[in-house]
């Protein structure tokens, strides 16, 4: 009698785990995301006040994101490019790839938590999330159009009008609102349920190994890629090039100490968006542990921090391995809020 009596306590259980999450995902679907400072985090840099995020903006900004009308041609979208499964990435690309055909120079990065980031773009040259869809929408590689082009496609669109009126209260397409609809979008892409993060809240345990991977990262990787956002936003040069081809951050600042130095890149959901460096040289995390290992290249403007680079024993880097995976955040890249809709 014991046996059956136990299964059927199971069941309901069972029914349970399983309705969880579906149930999760479908009120997400319909739900407008509200940015929310994780606890232990910074106060975000992108402040809501001056665009205030609702229902209609969002969705307006999420289906202008998915929408190819705003490049040139119509042919290449924002997402595109940006992949919500590879956290807004664009996986198995080296560098863009966008309207025609024609590659870009850099990698695309994953789009998350850019509410926190002071500038944006490998090298810094955009300071504002309203302004950074202005430099893919004219850029002749990427969208092939402009903004003022864009602009004037929406306001002859049979409903891009209504739809921008029931998101700004009053009837009128213009670029302040396409910028500030396509911020509503990108700036509420919060990525914070990692396993990392639910570890760190005390609400998920580590194995063994991923505690040692931890451990080693808190030693050699985290001055740069700094918790909780795995970045300190700073422009450094981790050795990938003796004499590098992209000036990275020297092509904004001309300046002779910035050749070779990009954006310190936020490690969080990166088993996610290979591959990896500013121009995608590498295809998996083995090969930047490699290059970490004994592949750094010195340079005048190469990272102190690097001289000696970063040997690790095979144990070590299975430790390593085995904790960047723990970044990587399942219910970010699954959340229907932040997916194309075709309604
Ligand atoms: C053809 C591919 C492509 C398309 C289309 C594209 N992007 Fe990007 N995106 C990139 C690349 C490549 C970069 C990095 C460029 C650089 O740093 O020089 C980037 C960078 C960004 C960044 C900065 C991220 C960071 O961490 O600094 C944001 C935000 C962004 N894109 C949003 C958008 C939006 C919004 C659109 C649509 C208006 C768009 N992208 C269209 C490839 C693309
Ligand atoms: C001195 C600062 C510094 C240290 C220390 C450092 N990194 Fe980096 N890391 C960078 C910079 C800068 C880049 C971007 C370089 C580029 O693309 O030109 C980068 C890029 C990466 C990337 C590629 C991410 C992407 O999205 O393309 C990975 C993965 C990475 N680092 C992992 C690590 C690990 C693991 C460690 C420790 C073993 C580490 N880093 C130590 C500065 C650092």
């Amino acid at each position: 009698m014991k046996r059956p009596a136990l299964w059927l306590l199971g069941v309901p259980l069972l029914v349970v785990v399983m309705a969880a999450p579906l149930a999760r995902a479908m009120i997400a679907a319909h739900a407008t995301p509200r940015l929310q400072v994780p606890q232990g985090w910074p106060a975000p840099r992108y402040d809501f006040a001056g665009n205030p995020v609702t229902a209609a903006g969002f969705a307006l900004g999420r289906r202008l994101f998915y929408d190819p009308i705003l490049s040139r041609d119509g042919s290449v979208a924002c997402g595109s490019c940006h992949q919500q499964f590879a956290a807004f990435a664009h996986l198995d690309h080296r560098v863009s790839h966008g309207i025609g055909g024609v590659n870009g120079k850099r990698n695309t990065p994953g789009l998350f938590n850019l509410a926190w980031q002071p500038d944006l773009m490998w090298d810094g040259s955009v300071h504002h999330l309203e302004m950074q869809p202005v430099a893919p929408m004219s850029n002749p590689v990427e969208m092939g159009g402009s903004l003022a082009l864009a602009v004037d496609k929406l306001r002859r669109d049979a409903r891009y009008p209504e739809l921008f009126a029931r998101a700004f209260g009053s009837p009128g397409v213009d670029s302040q609102r396409l910028l500030r609809a396509l911020a509503q979008f990108t700036g509420t892409l919060v990525s914070a349920d990692s396993r990392y993060d639910r570890y760190v809240q005390g609400r998920e345990a580590f194995t063994p190994q991923e505690h040692e991977g931890l451990d080693l990262f808190r030693q050699h990787c985290a001055a740069c890629h700094r918790e909780p956002l795995f970045s300190d936003f700073s422009y450094r040069n981790n050795g990938l090039d003796a004499a590098p081809r992209d000036a990275g951050r020297a092509v904004i600042s001309g300046r002779a100490e910035d050749q070779g130095r990009f954006r310190v890149p936020s490690l969080r959901n990166v088993a996610l968006t290979a591959p990896y460096m500013h121009d995608g040289r590498y295809e998996t995390l083995e090969q930047v542990l490699d290059h970490y290992a004994a592949g750094i290249q010195p340079s005048p403007t190469l990272d102190p921090l690097l001289a000696h680079g970063v040997p690790l024993t095979a144990g070590e880097r299975e430790a390593l391995l085995a904790f960047l995976d723990t970044l990587s955040d399942e219910n970010f890249i699954h959340d229907r809020r932040f997916a194309e809709t075709h309604d």
